[in-house]
């Protein structure tokens, strides 16, 4: 393939990139967009391994077939409540790429086709500092990858890490890598420089990411998935490959608005957040216990209230995607939809795991979009509504949120469903949900608890109805 039809297949990919994200960023355009990234990327591929560039193809079709066959082996296996690990997981990898590409990039550096030796200065410079720069992002999207995998597990305490002196600690970090690049620089590249950083930035990565805690997770998610655009177009720099660039660079300001939406929905500052509450004077005043009696409730009698309702929200959470309580859920909206009664849904930015994660699993049990509404779009109905079902959510529908200032969730808006006639909870126990507070709604008089795993109690009211 020559220079020019390369060129040509890269823009043409990038193109194919923004028409993704385009239809990505609506649940009706969602699956368009998914093709149009596919397409994208398919034709990236194919230009850059029969481009002017590429050598020893067999290897490369080698690395693809493993490589190809590993990731098709674990996405099909993968459940859905465990996709934000995997995601992690992805974005490790390009973090990886990224240190590698630098290492790489460093010992064999790129020909300079330039006559003038100024120019020839000056652009190895720029690469000296491309390399620092990459290895660097791609060091701290490395193990913070790791670290919020562990922590999206269970196997990291979801807490936050508070560590003495820790935003000082953070700076020193960045303050002796800037140091470092300035030495890495002047003395026309040191391995020993370019070690000790990556040294430090894998320590500081596993820190920024370990101090953000329980419900600040989202946005954790969310910036790495930034940083590892970022990593991506380092590497693009460092290869001197224009898609990368353009590639990575989309997925890094993407990401980055992701987070500042999250933020904005979680009514957190994103500087205090990605520096690990910084400037947080938050105490953790809140635990798991109890507080209070709670009342029970059986499928029979929530489908009795839910037939005598007029109106009928459902918040689902996390639980719903454990139970995979989506199929019965849509099953029952359709049924009472039949007899007349308005049942509508409504998602919190932050329920569940992923981004976007109850709108695709109610997608994917085929639940009209136009009944899912936003969590801003529906708060105001609640006091208008009969009964409401919160199917396996916790953090995201707990006045603490907003009654209790010392609460490590305070501040966040939440679906204020105790405003309805009245609340079912659909849950197996009284545990905390993520962020690890009690919640106060499951001791309100017009909150009834369902216990049991959620498909199971849905499908019991289904029956009923
Ligand atoms: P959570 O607060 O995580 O609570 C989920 C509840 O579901 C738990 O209390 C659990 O109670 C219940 N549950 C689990 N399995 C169940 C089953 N099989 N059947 C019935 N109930 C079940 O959920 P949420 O309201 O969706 O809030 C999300 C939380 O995750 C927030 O704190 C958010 O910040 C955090 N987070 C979100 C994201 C993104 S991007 N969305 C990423 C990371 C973290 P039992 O154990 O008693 O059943």
């Amino acid at each position: 393939m020559s220079e020019g039809l390369t060129q040509a297949a890269y823009i043409v990919a990038a193109l194919f990139f923004i028409l993704s994200l385009a239809g990505l960023s609506k649940q009706e355009s969602a699956r368009t967009g998914n093709y149009f990234g596919i397409a994208g990327m398919a034709i990236a591929l194919i230009a850059t391994i029969f481009g002017p560039d590429a050598q020893g193809i067999a290897w490369i079709i080698v690395a693809m077939v493993i490589g190809g066959g590993i990731g098709i082996y674990y996405a099909k296996r993968v459940e859905m409540t465990e996709m934000p690990e995997l995601v992690a997981v992805l974005h490790s990898f390009v973090g990886l790429a990224a240190v590698l590409v630098g290492y790489n990039s460093f010992i064999d550096p790129p020909a300079v086709n330039l006559a003038n030796p100024a120019e020839i200065h000056a652009a190895h410079v720029i690469h000296m500092v491309e390399v620092f720069l990459g290895v660097f992002i791609g060091a701290v999207t490395f193990t913070g990858s790791i670290v919020a995998f562990g922590k999206l597990r269970g196997i990291i305490s979801s807490s936050a890490l508070n560590i003495p002196h820790k935003h000082k600690w953070n700076l020193a970090a960045i303050l002796v890598s800037t140091a470092l690049m300035i030495y890495f620089v002047k003395a026309d590249g040191s391995m020993f420089a370019l070690i000790v950083m990556t040294l430090i930035a894998f320590a500081f990565g596993c820190h920024l990411v370990a101090s953000i805690g329980g419900a600040d997770m989202p946005v954790v998610v969310s910036m790495l998935n930034s940083y590892s655009g970022w990593a991506a177009a380092a590497a693009g720099f460092m290869l001197a490959n224009d898609l990368l660039i353009v590639t990575g660079a989309l997925v890094g300001s993407s990401g980055a608005i992701l987070s500042y939406i999250m933020c904005k929905a979680m009514n957190r500052s994103f500087i205090s957040v990605i520096a690990g509450g910084f400037g947080q004077t938050v105490s953790v005043s809140s635990d798991g216990e109890e507080e209070g009696e709670h009342r029970e409730v059986s499928a029979e009698d929530v489908a009795e209230m839910l037939k005598d309702s007029r109106s009928v929200i459902i918040t689902p959470g996390y639980g719903m995607a454990v139970a995979q309580a989506q199929y019965p859920v849509h099953e029952i909206t359709e049924k009472l939809r039949a007899k007349g009664i308005d049942v509508r849904f409504g998602i919190h930015p932050v329920a569940g795991r992923l981004p976007g994660h109850m709108n695709v699993l109610l997608a994917e049990a085929k639940v009209p979009y136009d009944i899912v509404l936003e969590m801003d779009e529906i708060n105001d109905d609640f006091p208008e509504t009969d009964t409401v079902l919160v199917i396996g959510a916790n953090d995201t529908v707990n006045p603490a949120a907003m009654e209790d200032p010392n609460s490590p969730i305070a501040g966040m808006p939440v679906l204020e469903v105790w405003n309805a006639k009245n609340v079912i909870v659909f849950k197996r126990s009284m545990n905390t949900g993520y962020a690890g507070v009690q919640n106060p709604l499951f001791f309100k008089e017009n909150t009834a608890m369902l216990f049991g795993d959620a498909k199971a109690s849905v499908d019991a009211i289904s029956k009923a109805i």
